[in-house]
């Protein structure tokens, strides 16, 4: 079963308008000109969705957001639902990554609420996943990871509807990655979770994608891995070269 890969750009609480849409112009620019064997997204701040929905609109750059609430509207001061995101013209819409587990406190309960909400708006989530470095020194790593996956994919969950992203977060903006084979292990540990889920066919169609320092330099030999179905590109997102070179590693 080949997979389309997934290169996505999280660019977390960074950019102001002239940045941002620089950015996703110089993006979707050189995806014009030699479009790769893969899909790209980028994740802008909230505050600037619209600005860079409308510079790409017409090229093959999706754009998506970075949380969600699981309501779709309401007395939520500060929080964005889901057909807001859609409405300004994103596609996708990161949930549960790590940042928003630790500084909001967010569950695995929270999470799958934000997932099927984005999927009742037609948006495709990407689930976020991974373990701590206390996790992974005490030999946790699959039980957390397994255990996340389950608690936070709602039960309408589909290969089309939902990403995985296997976010280690001793590896998020630290320069450090797990070897090659320990990414290899979590990935294939996942595909076969989701198989249970998803039937064989549905896990086999389901990308997983790795992220944690993914740069130009360790990309092919990541993405190049079986089980890993694109990256979820933090730090080497917000430059327009590093963020082509990576798109440009995948299979
Ligand atoms: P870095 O690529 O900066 O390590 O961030 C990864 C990440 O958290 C993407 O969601």
């Amino acid at each position: 079963m080949s997979r389309r890969p997934l290169i996505a750009g999280n660019w977390k609480m960074n950019c102001l308008k002239g940045d941002g849409v620089a950015l996703a112009e110089g993006i979707a620019a050189r995806l014009k000109a030699e479009p790769p064997q893969a899909d790209l997204l980028v994740c802008p701040p909230a505050t600037l969705i619209d600005a860079v929905a409308r510079a790409v609109a017409g090229t093959p750059l999706a754009v998506g957001g970075q949380d969600c609430h699981a309501a779709k509207s309401g007395a939520h001061t500060g929080d964005v639902a889901a057909p807001m995101l859609k409405d300004l013209g994103a596609s996708h819409v990161i949930v549960g990554h790590s940042e928003r587990r630790s500084d909001h406190g967010e569950t695995d309960a929270t999470v799958r609420a934000k997932a099927a909400a984005a999927h009742a708006t037609g948006l495709v989530a990407i689930i976020c996943i991974g373990e701590t470095e206390a996790d992974r020194d005490g030999g946790r790593t699959l039980a957390v990871v397994g255990s996340q996956f389950e608690g936070s994919l709602p039960p309408d969950a589909t290969p089309e509807n939902t990403v995985i992203a296997y976010e280690p977060v001793w590896a998020i903006g630290t320069g450090r990655t797990p070897t090659n084979p320990e990414v290899a292990e979590v990935h294939g540990a996942i595909r076969a979770l989701a198989a249970k889920r998803l039937g064989t066919d549905g896990a086999s169609r389901l990308r997983i994608l790795y992220g944690g320092s993914m740069k130009p330099s360790n990309a092919e030999d990541l993405l190049a891995l079986e089980d890993v179905d694109g990256g979820l590109i933090g730090g080497a997102s917000l430059n327009v070269e590093d963020f082509w070179a990576i798109a440009r590693s995948s299979r």
